[in-house]
């Protein structure tokens, strides 16, 4: 990004809408449309960390069963569409090499806070700016493990519900973002984030009218399926 846009297109993993989720087209179809950010979600598994939505590999990919009964071979081998390999963090950053900011969330239900933050140790020895990273997940604790492992990269809480001390679970972790499901955006929770110095992300959004209404209501960003269709607001 070459400044901070005051809405923030966050393209979900990759460009959803228009590639196979979490592959290296779907991301570099993300940049290429214009996403100022590109999310996508990491498990760790075989020493290597792959982006993968789901636990299973039957829905995004021509493979059966669970990411984790599979070998890295096996999981190299892979369809997970149009042709597309089941990329691993490194090769994601290598694509990217710092044209947007990375939003790598952890799906950690065996833990990869530890083999993120190494990996990302090294892009930042290597010249990464801190600034265009992110670290997000459901899974504070992990958050919070990362924190004390790298504490320069920024931290986001994603949440799926409206919190009972609002924004206040965010600041708690020295988060910078607090990044809530859509259906419950909240004018309230918005405000209360701000008030704290977090930004508020919103996810997933994609039809055209609730691009509009999530802008009108304030807040800083979205993730999106179809980056384009937020860049044309
Ligand atoms: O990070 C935003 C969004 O990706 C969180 O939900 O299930 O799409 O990973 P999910
Ligand atoms: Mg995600």
């Amino acid at each position: 990004m070459s400044s901070t846009p005051t809405f923030t297109v966050i393209g979900h993993r990759g460009a959803r809408g228009h590639a196979p989720e979490n592959t290296l087209l779907s991301i570099d179809t993300a940049i290429g449309l214009g996403a100022h950010w590109v999310e996508f979600d990491v498990q760790h598994h075989a020493d290597e960390l792959w982006l993968m939505h789901d636990l299973r590999l039957d829905r995004t990919t021509n493979g059966r069963g669970l990411l984790t009964d599979c070998d890295a071979e096996t999981l190299r081998r892979l369809d997970a569409g149009n042709g597309e390999p089941i990329p691993t963090l490194r090769d994601a950053l290598d694509l990217i090499e710092q044209r947007v900011g990375v939003n790598i969330e952890l799906k950690s239900w065996n833990g990869c806070a530890a083999a993120v933050a190494a990996c990302l140790r090294d892009y930042l020895a290597e010249g990464w700016p801190a600034s265009k990273l992110m670290v997000s997940s459901f899974h504070l604790p992990e958050l919070w493990e990362f924190k004390q492992l790298l504490p320069e990269v920024p931290l986001g809480v994603l949440y799926c519900g409206v919190p009972l001390d609002w924004a206040g679970l965010a600041g708690e972790l020295g988060a910078r973002v607090l990044n809530i499901s859509a259906e419950f955006v909240d004018t309230k929770l918005i405000a209360d984030a701000h008030a704290r110095g977090l930004k508020l992300n919103v996810y997933t959004v994609n039809d055209p009218e609730d691009l509009k209404l999530m802008r009108a209501l304030g807040v800083d960003g979205v993730f999106t399926d179809y980056p384009d269709r937020a860049l044309a607001l």
